[in-house]
């Protein structure tokens, strides 16, 4: 059988979801390559992947930005970033070999003849460094600028490939601001690259826990005939962050921490938590199925929203002792702004699994530690032989970051003559358990788009959901009459009280991370 151009060859050395394929050569050209993302994330998970031998030999790096720059200033720019940003330290022989590859493309995004001068030069460099007509172009420029760039890239022709090689786009988020805008989005991609060579970013579907949610789900018997309303009593969905708005005020006033994180990463996890078991591991079936969850999120009127949804913004306050600014306060943030940094949820899935299984999210800047864990809060076993006195429920934790992994909490005998019963928990660390460092979410996801892999992308029908369980949310908080409040918590607490509440009133409270 012929396997087509875009078909990887399977790997047998490389396990993970559904990825048996190899990294393919390629040159990859990345649009806004003096930014943040190029620097603090895609330069040194690409010097970790070649220093750890991951990269096929022929990987070229192609930075196209604005600003002029020869290939050594460039050169020298990344080497300053990889050395503070790299996961492990550089090594300067690999530094050195690695920094061959790099080369800058000096280019305004609008103009035309600088994608003609692009094409000419990756042809040059398939020529002399066999990448083999591949290219991923990553955008990591600003939203703004991806519509021009689509275009001229499909007018220089390289939205198409020749006999045997790919192309392919990376698209960062934000994928759109609501659900019009990510349409619009999705047909300007769609005008010149096919949903197949479009890999949509969401860099939480590359951490190594996000990626084991199925794996725990789906290679242990024992969690299968648990995870469903008669067992689970409700779920639980923290993203916590000590950072505040970190100079990324100019996108964050537009965005919010609901359009920020919970369209994208905390959706992301939920539809992993949640899914029915895959038909296969292949990146549609497992996409058919996450897309069935946000499909099911029960949708809220403009009055239910005000009860499930609280939005907070964070005041003065102390982060580990350290005094700190407000949100109003921060650079570049108007001083009435109206823009939440936390929020937290109360969502149902209405399907016959998780029926009337409340679901709690939250998200939230300036927390009293930086943190992401998902929680399953079963229910309470019969108050027959124990538990009479007892309100403790068997908890099983992934932990998604820090200290990646994963716990049960069960209830014991204290030793001794006496009859107490007291949780403790079973705990499994990735780091003392395989005793190596999880790669950088970027690592995994730059490799699997290397191989053809698009698993852990998003799909067009999965952005579109999550936007239109988003939309009616900022729609009320927008509302020029009877807009839910806004409530401020001081910068180093976990939160508004109406978070509290929202559990409270459930008879609930979050788990202590
Ligand atoms: C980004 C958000 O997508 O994720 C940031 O834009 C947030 O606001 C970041 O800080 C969190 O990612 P991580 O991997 O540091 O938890």
């Amino acid at each position: 059988m012929n396997r087509a151009a875009d078909q990887p060859e399977p790997n047998p050395l490389r396990e993970g979801l559904s990825a048996r394929a190899v990294p393919q050569p390629c040159t990859i050209v990345i649009f806004g390559a003096t930014g943040d993302l190029t620097h603090r994330k895609l330069v040194p998970a690409l010097y970790n992947l070649a220093a750890d031998g991951e990269l096929p030999l022929a990987v070229e790096i192609v930075g196209f930005a604005r600003r002029p720059k020869t290939d050594d200033e460039f050169r020298s720019d990344l080497e300053e970033a990889t050395r503070k940003f790299s996961r492990q330290s550089v090594r300067d022989e690999i530094w050195k070999n690695f920094a061959q590859s790099i080369f800058y493309h000096q280019s305004e995004f609008e103009d035309e003849s600088g994608y003609k001068a692009l094409a000419k030069r990756l042809d040059e460099i398939d020529k002399s460094h066999g990448t083999r007509g591949n290219r991923l172009f990553y955008f990591a420029a600003s939203p703004d600028q991806f519509e021009p760039i689509l275009k001229n890239l499909k007018n220089a022709g390289l939205n198409q490939t020749c006999k045997g090689s790919w192309a392919r786009v990376i698209i960062e988020k934000p994928f759109g601001s609501d659900l019009a805008s990510a349409r619009e989005l999705n047909s300007v991609v769609r005008n010149s690259f096919t949903e197949e060579q479009t890999y949509r970013i969401d860099h939480f579907l590359g951490k190594e826990t996000a990626q084991n949610i199925l794996v725990l789900r789906f290679a242990n018997a024992i969690f299968a005939p648990l995870w469903n309303t008669h067992y689970i009593d409700h779920v639980q969905i923290t993203a916590a962050e000590t950072l505040g708005v970190e100079g990324r005020a100019g996108y964050y006033e537009t965005a919010g921490a609901l359009r920020d994180m919970v369209q994208n990463h905390l959706l992301q996890l939920l539809c992993l938590t949640a899914m029915e078991p895959p038909t296969d591991l292949s990146a549609d079936s497992i996409r058919d199925e996450k897309v069935k969850v946000v499909r099911s999120l029960r949708r809220w009127s403009h009055n239910a929203i005000a009860t499930e949804v609280v939005r907070g913004q964070y005041a003065k306050g102390a982060i580990n002792g350290e005094p700190v600014v407000g949100y109003r306060q921060e650079k570049n943030v108007n001083p009435d702004s109206q823009t939440e940094t936390f929020v937290a949820l109360r969502l149902y899935i209405d399907t016959w699994r998780w029926a009337e299984v409340p679901i709690y999210m939250r998200v939230g800047k300036r927390l009293p530690k930086s943190a992401t864990d998902i929680s399953i809060h079963f229910k309470k076993a019969p108050a027959v032989l124990f538990n009479k006195d007892s309100h403790d429920l068997n908890v099983l934790v992934i932990r998604i970051q820090p200290d990646e992994g994963i716990s049960l909490r069960i209830h014991a005998k204290v030793p001794g003559t006496s009859f107490r019963i007291e949780p403790v928990k079973m705990d499994f660390h990735y780091g003392t358990s395989f005793g190596k460092a999880s790669p950088e979410a970027y690592e995994r996801l730059l490799l699997d788009a290397m191989s053809g892999d698009a698993t852990l992308f998003a799909r067009r029908d999965e952005v579109e959901e999550a936007w239109s369980f988003i939309d009616p949310i900022e729609e009320a908080w927008h509302a020029k009459k009877n807009a839910p409040e806004l409530f401020f918590y001081p910068a180093g607490s976990w939160g508004p009280e109406a978070a509290d509440d929202l559990l409270a009133r459930d008879g609930r409270s979050w788990r202590r991370l």
